[in-house]
C-alpha cells in the first residue's frame, strides 16, 4: 500500500473508522457490494448506493458486502426521492442488520437525522449549499459531504466545490468531505488545502472493474473531458421533482427525443424496463439503447484516463498526492 502523507491523516479517519480519507459515492445501481467492498478493503470508506431499492436487495447487498469485507460500510438513501413507506422499510432493514452509517442526500430530512441519531447511528449528509449545510448540522449530522456543481449525477447546488468549501468549512463544527471535480491526487490536495478532511468520489470509481455500470458507460467516462459533460433537467422520470443532473451528451440531451412519447422503453436492466428520460443510468446487465440512458458523469472525468480496479484507482490518487507534495517540498 502507498504511504499516507501526514496531511491526509485527519480526524475524519477516526470518525469513519477507515485508513484513508477516500469515500465511495453512493451511486444508485453502480455502487453495489463488489465496489463498496473493494473500496473498503483498499482502506477507504465503502458506501452502497441503495436509492429506491426494495428492502430485499438492500438486505442481500449488505450481507454480500460483509462476506467480502470487514471494513466500514454506509448505506446511501435519498429520503425526498423515495416513497415514505419504502424509505421507512429501508431504514428498518438497515437498522435490523446493524448498519452504523448512513449517507443521505437532497432535501435535508431533519426528522430522519434526529431519528437515526436517537438510534445511535452515524449520519453523513451530502449538501450543495450553505442553507442545507446549516440545517443538516443543526439537526445533528456527524459529517457533511459538500457537493459542488462539477459533480456527476444529481447536482444539488449551483456553486463549484472549490468556492463552496472555503465558505462552508469555517462555519462548520463537524468534518467536511468534498465531492465534485476530484478524481486525482492534485484535486484531492486542492480540496484538503481548502479545509476538506476527505473526498467522496463517484466518477473516478464508476470507471473501475468492480462498478456495476454498463461497460459502454465506463468507456464513455474514460474518453470524456470535463467539457463533454452537461448540466440538464432532461432526466426526470422516477424523481420527485425536475432536478438537475450532470451527464455526458447523448441523443436525449441533443433533443432528438423532444417530440417522442414519454412511454418509450429504451431497454431493460435488473429485470425492469428503462423508460425514456429515466433517472436510472445503464447498469452492467442493461440491454437496448444504452447510450440514450442517463450517462451520469462529473467534470472530474477529465482526470480519469483508463479503467482499472478500485484499489488501483486509490493507489494512483495517493501516488499523485505524494508526487505533488515532493514537487512542493523537494
Ligand atoms: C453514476 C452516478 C450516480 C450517482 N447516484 C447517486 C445516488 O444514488 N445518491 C447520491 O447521494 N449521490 C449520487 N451521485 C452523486 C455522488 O454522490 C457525488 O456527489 C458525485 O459523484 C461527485 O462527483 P464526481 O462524480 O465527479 O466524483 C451519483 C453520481 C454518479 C456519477
Amino acid at each position: 500500500m502507498v504511504t499516507l502523507p501526514r496531511l491526509l491523516k485527519t480526524p475524519l479517519l477516526h470518525t469513519l473508522g477507515c485508513e484513508l480519507p477516500i469515500m465511495l459515492a453512493g451511486m444508485g445501481g453502480v455502487s453495489r457490494h463488489q465496489l463498496a467492498a473493494a473500496v473498503s478493503n483498499a482502506g477507504g470508506f465503502g458506501v452502497l448506493g441503495m436509492v429506491r431499492e426494495p428492502v430485499e436487495r438492500i438486505r442481500q447487498e449488505i450481507i454480500a458486502f460483509r462476506q467480502l469485507s470487514d471494513g466500514p460500510l454506509a448505506v446511501n438513501l435519498i429520503p425526498a426521492a423515495t416513497d415514505r413507506h419504502l424509505l421507512m422499510d429501508q431504514i428498518a432493514t438497515c437498522l435490523s442488520l446493524k448498519v452504523h452509517s448512513f449517507v443521505l442526500f437532497w432535501q435535508v430530512d431533519t426528522a430522519l437525522i434526529r431519528f437515526l441519531k436517537k438510534e445511535g447511528r452515524q449520519v453523513i449528509y451530502q449538501v450543495g449549499n450553505q442553507g442545507d449545510a446549516d440545517l443538516a448540522q443543526s439537526a445533528g449530522a456527524d459529517v457533511l459531504i459538500v457537493q459542488g456543481h462539477e459533480a456527476g449525477g444529481h447536482v444539488r447546488g449551483s456553486t463549484s466545490t472549490f468556492t463552496l468549501l472555503p465558505q462552508i468549512v469555517p462555519n462548520c463544527d463537524i468534518p467536511v468531505v468534498a465531492a465534485g471535480g476530484i478524481a486525482s491526487g492534485d484535486a484531492l490536495l486542492a480540496a484538503f488545502t481548502l479545509g476538506a478532511q476527505g473526498v467522496s468520489l463517484g466518477t473516478a470509481f464508476l470507471a473501475t472493474h468492480e462498478a456495476n455500470a454498463h461497460p459502454h458507460h465506463k468507456q464513455r467516462v474514460v474518453r470524456a473531458n470535463a467539457d463533454d459533460t452537461l448540466y440538464t433537467t432532461r432526466f426526470t422520470r422516477n424523481w420527485h421533482e425536475p432536478a438537475p443532473v450532470r451527464v455526458l451528451a447523448n441523443a436525449v440531451t441533443r433533443g432528438e427525443y423532444n417530440n417522442a412519447p414519454r412511454d418509450i422503453i429504451l431497454g431493460e436492466q435488473d429485470g425492469q424496463p428503462v423508460y425514456l428520460f429515466s433517472t436510472d443510468s445503464p447498469l452492467a446487465d442493461a440491454t437496448g439503447k444504452v447510450d440514450d440512458m442517463a450517462l451520469y458523469c462529473g467534470q472530474s472525468c477529465g482526470q480519469v484516463h483508463q479503467q482499472c480496479s478500485a484499489a488501483e484507482r486509490i493507489d494512483q490518487i495517493l501516488n499523485d498526492v505524494n508526487r505533488c507534495l515532493k514537487q512542493q517540498h523537494p
